[in-house]
C-alpha cells in the first residue's frame, strides 16, 4: 500500500486575492504551498471586482490615519480599531508588493490614478484596465504563483476539516473526478470568499457559496458578523443572474442617481450624496423604490467623461443590453456583494482552532465592522494573506486574544459535523427566501419566516448545504440584533442601540452568543 504523503507547510482553500496571496507569501518563505480551488486558478469573486483598490498611497493629500476614520465610519463603528490600523497602515507596501508581481495599475502621467467611492474623505482608489481591477490583480498574481511552481488542484471541492488531537490537520475533499480525498497539512488557511449566492439577486459569481465559512460552523469555530451581508447599490437591474454591477467608481467621476421623477435624492439623504457609505446609498434606494412602487431607481452616468474608455468593462455589458450610458439613465437596485463577517480571526489570521487560518471575504477579521468601507476587500485578502505567513514562519500555531478574538469565550471547536445534502431543495428556493425577507430590509416578522422556511430546507448539493448553513446563521444573527446598524436595517428597530456594541459568534450550536466590544476595540 502507498504511504500516506507527508502533510504540506500551508494547505490554501482558495484561489482569490487572499488565497494566492498567502500561497505566494509561502513559497517565497521557502514553505511549500498547496492551493485547491473548485474552480480554475484564474476564477474567483477577486477577478470580478471593478472599482479598485484603496490605500494611502498620496502622502501629500492622505494619510494611514485618514483611511482608518473613514473605515470606522463606514463600518457603523463595529470595526475592530487594531485590525483596521494593521489594514491602513500596511496596505501600502501591500500593494508595492503586488506591483512588482507584475500587477499594471492605471496611471495619470508619472502617478497612479486615484479615483473616490462612497464613504471614502479623498480620491485612494487605485484601479486597473479602468474598470478592470480585479482581474489584472488576479491574473498579476496567478502568473506569480504558476512562476514560483506553486501546485494548484483545480476542481477540487473541499467536504470538511480533518481536526485531530485539537488542531486542524487538512481536509477532506472531492478531487477533480469527484473521489473523496485527504489533504494533510501542518496549516490551513480558508480563502474561500463570500457567500453572496445566498440571494436571488446578487452580484457573486455562481462559486460564491459560503464553503469555508459552513465548514467552520460545522467544526464549532467561532463565526461572527455574518448578519452583515452588504448590498452593493448599484447592480444593474436586468434579468440576468449574477447581476452585473455598476461600479461605485462611476459615482466618483460624476455619475449620480435619481429616482423615477429625475430627481437626485442621494442629497437629501447624507451629506456626502452619491459617496455616502454603501449601506446608505443601498437604503435609501430600497426605499425610494417602495415608495414610488417600483423595481429600480436609475443611474445617471451621463456626465462620465470618457465613458468607453475609462468604464470598458461596464460599457460592454451595458451596450449589450441595449443601453448608451452617455445617453440614457440605467437601471439600478441593491444586490448582496460582500459579507462583511465570517470565521473570526485574531490580528494574524488565526482562527480559535490551532493550524486554522481565515483571510479574505471567508474571515471576520474586523477590519469591516458592520459596513465595509469601498475597495478595502482586495486590500484586506493582501494585508491578511501575508500576515498568516509571517506568523506561521515565525512558528505561530494558535489565536492570540488580539482583534476580533479579544472577548470570545475560550470554546474548544469540534466535534465536526458532516454536511447534510441530497434533499429536495434546489438553490432558488432558499435564494427567493433570503432576498425576500433578511435583503436590504429586514424584521422580527420577515426574519422568522425567513427562519421557518430555511429550517425546512434540505439541500441538494455540497455547495448548496454550505449556502443553506451561512444563510440559516445569517437569519439567526439578524433576528438577534434588534438594532439598525450598517448593513443590517431592522425596520422594528430603526436606530442603532448600545446594547448591542458587540459581535454575534457562532461557536457551539446555531444560535449566536453576542460578545460585547472591549473598551479598548472601540473606534
Ligand atoms: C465597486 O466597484 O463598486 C465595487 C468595489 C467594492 O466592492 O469594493
Amino acid at each position: 500500500m502507498a504511504g500516506r504523503r507527508p502533510a504540506t507547510d500551508v494547505l490554501v482553500l482558495g484561489s482569490g486575492v487572499a488565497g494566492l496571496t498567502a500561497a505566494i507569501h509561502a513559497a517565497r518563505r521557502g514553505l511549500t504551498p498547496i492551493v485547491l480551488t473548485k474552480a480554475e486558478l484564474d476564477t474567483s469573486a477577486t477577478a470580478w471586482a471593478q472599482g479598485g483598490v484603496a490605500a494611502a498611497l498620496e502622502e501629500d493629500v492622505d494619510s494611514p490615519d485618514l483611511h482608518l476614520a473613514d473605515t470606522v465610519t463606514a463600518g457603523a463603528h463595529l470595526c475592530d480599531i487594531d485590525a483596521v490600523r494593521v489594514l491602513v497602515t500596511e496596505g501600502p507596501d501591500r500593494i508595492r508588493d503586488l506591483i512588482a508581481f507584475g500587477a499594471r495599475f492605471d496611471h495619470l502621467g508619472a502617478d497612479l490614478a486615484t479615483t473616490r467611492e462612497g464613504g471614502h474623505s479623498v480620491p485612494r482608489v487605485i484601479h486597473a484596465g479602468g474598470d478592470a481591477t480585479g482581474a489584472e490583480i488576479q491574473r498579476a498574481l496567478a502568473e506569480t504563483a504558476r512562476d514560483l511552481g506553486i501546485e494548484v488542484r483545480e476542481r477540487w471541492r473541499v467536504t470538511d476539516l480533518l481536526v485531530e488531537d485539537g488542531r486542524a490537520a487538512g481536509v477532506a475533499a472531492l478531487d477533480a473526478a469527484g473521489a473523496p480525498r485527504q489533504v494533510r497539512a501542518r496549516h490551513t488557511v480558508v480563502a474561500t470568499g463570500g457567500a453572496g449566492q445566498c440571494f436571488a439577486v446578487t452580484t457573486n459569481p455562481v462559486v460564491s457559496t459560503g464553503d469555508g465559512i459552513a465548514m467552520a460552523l460545522r467544526a464549532g469555530v467561532a463565526v461572527a458578523d455574518v448578519e452583515f451581508m452588504q448590498f452593493h447599490p448599484t447592480a444593474l437591474d436586468s434579468p440576468s443572474t449574477p447581476r452585473v454591477l455598476l461600479s461605485e467608481a462611476l459615482r466618483g467621476e460624476g455619475a449620480v442617481l435619481r429616482d423615477d421623477d429625475g430627481f437626485a435624492f442621494m442629497h437629501d439623504e447624507h451629506p456626502l450624496a452619491d459617496l455616502a457609505p454603501r449601506d446608505v446609498v443601498a437604503r435609501a434606494i430600497t426605499r425610494r423604490c417602495v415608495a414610488q412602487g417600483k423595481d429600480h431607481m436609475w443611474l445617471d452616468a451621463t456626465a462620465v467623461p470618457n465613458f468607453a474608455e475609462r468604464f470598458p468593462t461596464i460599457w460592454r455589458f451595458v451596450r449589450a443590453v441595449g443601453l448608451d450610458p452617455t445617453h440614457d439613465f440605467l437601471p439600478v437596485a441593491p444586490a448582496a456583494h460582500y459579507l462583511s463577517g465570517g470565521i473570526v480571526a485574531d490580528l494574524d489570521g488565526a482562527s480559535n482552532l490551532p493550524g486554522l487560518w481565515s483571510c479574505g471575504e471567508a474571515a471576520c477579521s474586523g477590519v469591516h465592522g458592520a459596513n465595509r468601507l469601498a475597495s478595502n476587500s482586495l486590500l484586506d485578502g493582501l494585508v491578511f494573506g501575508s500576515r498568516i505567513v509571517e506568523a506561521v514562519a515565525a512558528g505561530k500555531d494558535g489565536p492570540d486574544a488580539t482583534g476580533v478574538m479579544r472577548g470570545v469565550p475560550a470554546w474548544a471547536p469540534g466535534p465536526v459535523v458532516a454536511p447534510e445534502y441530497g434533499g429536495p431543495t434546489r438553490r432558488e428556493e432558499f435564494q427567493r427566501v433570503l432576498t425576500a425577507d433578511a435583503g436590504v430590509l429586514r424584521d422580527r416578522e420577515s426574519l422568522e419566516r425567513a427562519a421557518a422556511a430555511l429550517a425546512a430546507m434540505r439541500a441538494e448539493t455540497l455547495e448548496d448545504a454550505n449556502l443553506l448553513a451561512v444563510g440559516r446563521a445569517l437569519v439567526a444573527a439578524a433576528l438577534a440584533r434588534c438594532e439598525s446598524r450598517g448593513t443590517h436595517t431592522r425596520l422594528d428597530f430603526p436606530e442603532r442601540s448600545s446594547a448591542f456594541d458587540g459581535r454575534f459568534v457562532f461557536g457551539h450550536g446555531t444560535e449566536p452568543v453576542l460578545v460585547p466590544l472591549p473598551a479598548e476595540a472601540l473606534a
